[in-house]
């Protein structure tokens, strides 16, 4: 049984059909990539799939169980973690804290001791070992988004969503990012990301869904999706050089 099914799901805003029809599966310990023009509801699709909105039509199942519609608390206690396209820490609270606000909200249970050392564990695995004392405010953009995944880690996902955790990064800061991303499907963890940087994505995924509309138009392996006349037709222009970068 795949880990996570996704069928028929759809979601309108007024007039806009934001997510359209889309289905799509994704086995345990399998990167998916989700690429897509901005607008295309890459980011409606993950508030779909982690419960901050209910589908207008669709089920999505966990495990078999349908999640679709259930309170955002439920389905991350269900073990669907997730990171935020804008990264919004608690400001006033430090790296060490705002971890611990994710272990509270998650499913892992224990004693404050053991909070604290995994929490200390993720910041160490994030590369912000140095920072657990710092408030969230004061730190970089890259540290920002090394708090968001830690934050995201210490709920215990089983699957992770994550939204442009590489947007406004550098060269070498994508780099360790990606280094990361395969450590952690190297421990076992699903991941499903939304990604602006299409090389970067294409580098982890072996499989790739791409959105246009709300639609899905393509799926497959990063080298089948960048050759795919439909994908290259909603690329031309900013990001048609990275799609030809990987043909
Ligand atoms: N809460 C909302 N209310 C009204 N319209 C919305 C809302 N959220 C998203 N939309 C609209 O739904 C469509 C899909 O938006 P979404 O944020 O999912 O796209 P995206 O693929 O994540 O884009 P980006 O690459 O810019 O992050 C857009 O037309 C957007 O304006
Ligand atoms: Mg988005």
């Amino acid at each position: 049984m795949p880990l996570l099914e996704v069928e028929r799901v759809s979601k309108g805003f007024g007039g806009v059909r934001a997510v359209a029809d889309v289905s799509f599966t994704l086995e345990e310990g399998e990167l998916l990539g989700i690429m897509g023009p901005n607008g295309s509801g890459k980011t409606t699709l993950f508030n779909l799939i982690a419960g901050a909105l209910a589908p207008d039509a669709g089920r999505i199942r966990l495990h078999g169980h349908d999640i679709a519609g259930l309170a955002p608390h439920r389905i991350c206690a269900r073990g669907i973690g997730r990171t935020f396209q804008l990264v919004r820490p608690f400001a006033a609270l430090d790296a060490l804290e705002n971890v611990l606000v994710g272990r509270l909200y998650g499913r892992a249970r224990g004693t404050t001791a053991e909070a604290i050392a995994e929490a200390e564990r993720l910041l160490a695995l994030v590369g912000l070992a140095a920072r657990a004392h710092t408030p969230a405010a004061q730190l970089t953009l890259i540290d920002r988004k090394r708090l968001e995944l830690a934050r995201a880690l210490a709920t215990a996902p089983q699957l992770l969503l994550l939204d442009e955790f590489m947007a406004g990064l550098n060269p070498a800061e994508t780099a360790s990012a990606m280094a990361l991303i395969r450590g952690l499907q190297a421990e076992g963890l699903t991941v499903l990301m939304v990604e602006h940087i299409v090389w970067a994505l294409m580098d982890l995924s072996r499989r790739i869904i791409v959105l246009s509309a709300g639609e899905k138009i393509a799926e497959g392996p990063p080298a089948a999706v960048a050759a795919d006349p439909a994908v290259v037709d909603v690329y031309l222009g900013s990001e048609t050089s990275d799609l030809e970068r990987r043909r």
